[in-house]
């Protein structure tokens, strides 16, 4: 495939309170990292790079070959770093062949429809070197505070919120990773580091299921979505 996906399932997930890092929690019988992993399978062939913490390696290996299924030779396992951005350039190190276009998606976001993921896969190859933000319309009104003093009130109407997979020609992907690596910056997604490079981002629609697990009561919220119905 031209396309790889990077998941990067490396974080602690101090938020969540659990144990075990976060990718490895269940959700049901399931943990975020296979639910993650069931919908990247699912979405048009790709090749697929998980990235997990260390001393998780092999679990990460068992859950991507339950959801690779007979695409098991398509995925790779790699170890993360201290930062998502370390993570992200650890799953762009592990890439092989002749890939064009790279996605970079977070683990958390577990029930991420392959709809959403194929939508960014065909933006990237429509556009014209143009990284792809999945994202929603803001639906809290956001105040700028200092301290105690809400001090300023943000436009809702020019913000949006921005998911993942992110999507990027791979080739300015790596460069915008150089320069990121030699500036010593850190960013919070793929995005922002790719403006910073000079390359132009656009968003497109994306869906209130690909939430991030974060909190607990996130983990609640994906335990009802997955639950049988029971009327
Ligand atoms: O912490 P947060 O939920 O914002 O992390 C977003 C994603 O980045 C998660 O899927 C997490 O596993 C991943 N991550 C990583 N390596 C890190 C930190 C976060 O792969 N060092």
């Amino acid at each position: 495939p031209r396309t790889a996906v990077i998941v990067v399932a490396a974080g602690s997930g101090t938020r969540l309170g659990a144990p075990a890092p976060k990718a490895f929690v269940g959700i049901d019988e399931r943990t975020v990292l296979r639910h993650a992993l069931e919908g990247v399978f699912a979405a048009p062939p790709a090749q697929v790079i998980v990235v997990a913490p260390a001393g998780y390696e092999g679990e990460a290996e068992s859950d991507a070959r339950a959801a690779a299924g007979a695409r098991g030779d398509l995925m790779r396992v790699v170890t993360g770093g201290q930062t998502r951005q370390q993570s992200v350039a650890a799953g762009l190190a592990a890439l092989w062949g002749d890939v064009e276009t790279v996605l970079v998606h977070d683990a958390a976001r577990a029930l991420t429809p392959a709809s959403q993921i194929a939508a960014v896969i065909r933006a990237v190859s429509e556009g014209d070197g143009t990284g792809i933000v999945p994202a929603l319309p803001v639906i809290d009104t956001l105040k700028q505070v200092d301290g105690d003093a809400v001090v300023g009130v943000a436009d809702r109407s020019q913000l949006v919120a921005a998911q993942t997979p992110q999507g990027f020609p791979r080739a300015r992907l790596e460069q915008a990773y150089e320069r990121a690596a030699q500036e010593g910056a850190e960013y919070t997604d793929d995005a922002a580091l790719y403006a910073a490079a000079g390359f132009a981002v656009q968003h497109i629609p994306g869906t209130a299921t690909a939430f991030k697990i974060t909190t607990p009561a996130d983990l609640e919220r994906a335990r009802m979505l997955l639950a049988p119905r029971t009327t």
